[in-house]
């Protein structure tokens, strides 16, 4: 094939090829700022392979002209456009023949990967003959399909079951997890981890040397044998089934179908996995988990790392949330110094970021040093005139958190940013005690800050917008998923939680056992219950925000969260709360008897939670709809096969209304709906 760079008729690809007679691709894709299989991409692609099949080169290496990343997976935004069935099916057809056409060329085939590798990019990847992966904590490999509600399509499911045997494919496809490039490798997903300079090197070796293909052991091709498959599809549901029911999340279930029947036996499963992708996709879950992933892409585009570098940042405060957050910047790169006048705080928070560190960088443990050495207790506070960021997190107390913000305003650098993480406090109180009230912002994180992705951003009334852009930009330097709100009791998240938690208090009051209550929740698609929820986040903390809401809100706090955590049942940290615990694990107990109606139990609770969503989006908490939908989904886990509250409502406004003004005529004026119903 002869084609020069200089006159390269396609968008998305560079090409090369060397002195040895070796083909270069790098994918580039067009338009983006990340590499995804666009419909112009496969075609180009399409095309190239066409060529080269017609005269084959002495070897293929498909990389990425890119340095964030090989493919991030196919294009989503053309998953929302898809009208039938018939036509998804069309599309991934295409997909599949495209992987096809690489594994058919007759010479070697090598994938150099960078960066992430994901989705149809690891597709794309397992139908080269070699996989050769560069040795850095930012290589991730994995199948997420299922999060967006469906499963590998581009023959992913069939070649990675003929490499690595079904329990370890099927556990990458049916988690949606990824995994850094040493896991891979042990594996068997990848040939070779090599560093950065020697990819190049090592994919040109493998061309001419042509080593023995990985190839899946025996005991892998005898779980491919009839009578064993209805067995480990058993085992396999069972484990998928806690965690994704069939009627919420059909893409696990349909993958391990397709599997039984057929095992991977190529033909018939590639049929399958196509038709079993184009039902899925057309599917409600998946256009509304898809949706959820636009959201999360949104908030993404709302912070712009450009508008803002910091470098150091300060936190004051190192108890529960400012020792979390301090922690957590480290890792993210950022220098922290972090102040505490109780010793034991900073103690704690050193201990505490030690345990994350191990545990994130087990295969790169110089990197876990490296993030332990950005970390510095500061009990005096010196790093507070070098940083950039100003993160507040001392005790919920307006006149402690005054008095220290008069004392430390004429020592901070005059572009630095104020942020406070206030949970209850409203910005323009925090304000009064500032010179220049502009530079304070919220940033309220949520507990455990390692694992929740969303980060409110609070803009206060006199709150500048230069400000608001820093604060946005900060949470995405520091891997978070910024929301902006406006300053009102209890910002979006907790507003619109409490009412859901205080209604479970309340059905608990009315002597529904707790464990229906969270499990009416749960079938509902909540990850977990709102009592075991309270228990987590701690009844002391529940009935402080509770009662601040409750107050500016006018509703009312039910007597049972008061007395319990009167009595020192303050949730899992106590050892009890509603649940007993032992070790942090809620002691068994026996299955209750519950003779009322789950569904009336659930529609309780549910619907307080939408009614004050409503609310929100009336008042303009946040912006619109979607960043409600985005915020709850995000912030509290809201079913994410529903496409978050908003968008439920909506789909359902009628039906909903009607029942919300039957409890309100029942159960008195905290079902009365909404205004925003009307609308
Ligand atoms: P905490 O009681 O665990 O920690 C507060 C820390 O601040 C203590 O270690 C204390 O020694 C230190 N401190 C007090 N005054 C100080 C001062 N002048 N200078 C330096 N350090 C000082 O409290 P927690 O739970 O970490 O809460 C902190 C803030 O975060 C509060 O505003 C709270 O509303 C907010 N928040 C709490 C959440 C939670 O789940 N606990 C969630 C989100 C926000």
């Amino acid at each position: 094939m002869s084609l020069n760079q200089n006159d390269n008729p396609y968008r998305n690809w560079h090409y090369e090829e060397d002195p040895d007679g070796i083909v270069w691709l790098s994918i580039e894709t067009a338009d983006q700022p990340t590499n995804v299989l666009t419909h112009d991409t496969l075609d180009e692609l399409e095309d190239l392979l066409q060529r080269l099949a017609a005269t084959p080169p002495r070897g293929l290496v498909i990389g990425s002209a890119r340095d964030n990343g090989f493919i991030a997976g196919a294009d989503v935004k053309a998953f929302t456009r898809l009208r039938s069935e018939d036509e998804a099916l069309v599309l991934i057809q295409r997909g599949q023949a495209v992987m096809d056409a690489i594994e058919a060329l007759p010479c070697p085939t090598v994938a150099l990967i960078n960066g992430y590798c994901l989705g149809g990019g690891l597709e794309l990847a397992l139908a080269c003959d070699y996989r050769i992966a560069l040795d850095d904590p930012k290589t991730r490999l994995g199948l997420p399909e299922v999060k967006l509600g469906i499963h590998p399509g581009f023959g992913g499911s069939v070649r990675s079951i003929q490499l690595l045997g079904v329990l370890r494919a099927m556990d990458l496809m049916l988690s949606g997890r990824s995994i850094d490039a040493k896991q891979a490798r042990r594996l068997g997903l990848l040939d070779y981890v090599v560093p950065a300079r020697q990819m190049r090197r090592a994919a040109h070796d493998t061309v001419l040397a042509r080593p023995a293909k990985a190839r899946r052991k025996w005991i892998h091709g005898l779980m491919e044998r009839k009578p064993l498959r209805p067995l480990i599809a058993r085992l396999l549901r069972r484990q998928v089934a806690a965690k994704a029911p069939p009627a919420h999340y059909p893409a696990p279930h349909a993958l391990i179908d397709i599997w039984e029947h057929h095992g991977a036996a190529t033909a018939p499963l590639f049929r399958e996995e196509a038709r079993s992708v184009a039902r899925l996709i057309t599917g409600d879950t998946a256009q509304n988990l898809i949706r959820v992933f636009q959201l999360q892409t949104r908030l993404k585009s709302l912070g712009d790392r450009k508008a803002f570098q910091p470098r150091h940042v300060h936190v004051i405060g190192g108890g529960v949330m400012g020792g979390d957050i301090a922690t957590w910047c480290a890792l993210q790169g950022l220098r922290v110094t972090v102040q505490d006048p109780r010793p034991e705080a900073l103690a704690q928070t050193l201990k505490r970021a030690q345990q994350l560190y191990t545990r994130r960088f087990r295969a790169y443990p110089l990197l876990g040093v490296a993030a332990g050495d950005r970390l510095i207790p500061d009990p005096d506070g010196h790093g507070l005139k070098h940083a950039d960021v100003v993160i507040e997190a001392i005790f919920e107390d307006l006149d402690a958190k005054q008095a220290l913000y008069r004392e430390i305003e004429p020592r901070l650098k005059p572009e630095a940013l104020l942020a406070t993480n206030t949970s209850s406090i409203p910005l323009e109180r925090l304000g009064e005690a500032l010179a220049d009230r502009s530079r304070l912002v919220g940033l309220h994180f949520f507990n455990p800050v390692s694992r929740m992705a969303l980060l409110e951003i609070v803009r206060g009334t006199d709150t500048s917008d230069s400000s608001m852009e820093r604060a946005m930009a900060f949470a995405r330097h520091i891997d978070k998923l910024p929301l902006p709100v406006k300053s009102s009791p209890g910002f979006l998240v907790n507003r619109i939680l409490m009412p859901y938690l205080l209604e479970a208090v309340v059905l608990y009051e009315e002597g529904v056992p707790k464990e229906i209550i969270d499990q009416a929740a749960r079938d509902f698609g909540m990850p977990m219950g709102p009592i075991e929820l309270a228990d987590t986040v701690g009844l002391d903390v529940c009935q402080h925000v509770g009662d601040i809401l409750a107050r500016e809100l006018n509703y009312e706090v039910p007597a049972a969260l008061t007395t319990i955590v009167k009595r020192g049942r303050i949730g899992i940290k106590s050892g009890s709360g509603f649940y007993d615990y032992r070790k942090g694990k809620r002691v068994k107990s026996k299955p209750p008897v519950f003779e009322g109606s789950i569904q009336e139990v659930q529609d309780r609770l549910i619907l307080r939670y939408l009614n004050e969503a409503v609310a929100c989006l009336r008042e303009g908490v946040v912006e619109d709809a979607d960043l409600v939908d985005a915020g709850m989904v995000f912030g509290t886990g809201f079913a994410p096969f529903r496409g978050g509250p908003m968008r439920y409502q909506q789909q359902y406004a009628t039906a909903l209304g009607k029942r919300l003004r039957e409890f309100s005529a029942t159960h008195g004026a905290r079902f009365q709906p909404d205004a925003g119903w009307a609308s």
